[in-house]
């Protein structure tokens, strides 16, 4: 038997679906260096009807093989902190990125890069309509909060008055994590990550 929720979750897919041609058919999109030198595009991956969207900044090399966000270590640990509060990555959250093809050797995407596919990114938001939105360190937080510091103010919902690509002005609820990759780096940061993650369940 279909349900309203399948229902509600593949008319969301199918919007998600026509985002992520519109993307590949996107000129000023394709004739920009990250999308000239990456394999694929990296469109977001997981429920399109869940509550929950995290946002990393822009693909790495794994995820450029794959074709999906965060499959690489930083992925792997994204996965264990959501499996450590009884979320799954493809039943419960949408995982995406504001900038969509991987930068050449990774470097930080440019502020033209990012306002190009910023309008997608507002897109996948409007479509999937999440209660919380958790930008995963501080290069993607700051496209939703100005004025941020990551290490003081990672775990904190707040509620923002965000404007969207077309003009048009929503309340969002932004909840900020460390970057996953950032535990790589500093083993002591996993601890707090995993408890702002439990803080998840409070929201829902
Ligand atoms: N880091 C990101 O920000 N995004 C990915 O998809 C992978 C690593």
């Amino acid at each position: 038997m279909t349900t309203a929720t399948d229902n509600l979750e593949g008319r969301k897919a199918d919007l998600l679906e026509q985002l992520r041609r519109a993307i590949v058919e996107d000129r000023q999109v394709m004739d920009s260096e990250p999308a000239k030198t990456a394999t694929q595009l990296v469109f977001g991956d997981g429920n399109p009807a869940a509550k929950i969207v995290f946002v990393g900044e822009a693909p790495g090399a794994s995820e450029d093989k794959a074709g999906r966000p965060f499959v690489g270590q930083a992925g792997q640990l994204l996965e264990e902190c959501l499996r450590e509060v009884g979320l799954s990555r493809q039943e419960d959250v949408w995982i995406t990125n504001l900038v969509k093809h991987r930068p050449p050797a990774n470097r930080d995407p440019s502020e033209e890069e990012k306002r190009l596919y910023a309008g997608y990114l507002d897109q996948e938001l409007a479509v999937i309509q999440p209660t919380v939105v958790i930008p995963l360190g501080r290069h993607a937080a700051s496209h939703f909060l100005s004025d941020f510091s990551i290490s003081r103010q990672h775990g904190q919902a707040r509620r923002v008055s965000y404007e969207f690509a077309d003009g048009r002005t929503e309340d969002l609820l932004i909840m900020p994590f460390y970057h996953p990759a950032a535990a790589l780096y500093n083993p002591q940061l996993l601890a707090t990550i995993k408890e702002d993650f439990k803080k998840l369940q409070s929201i829902l």
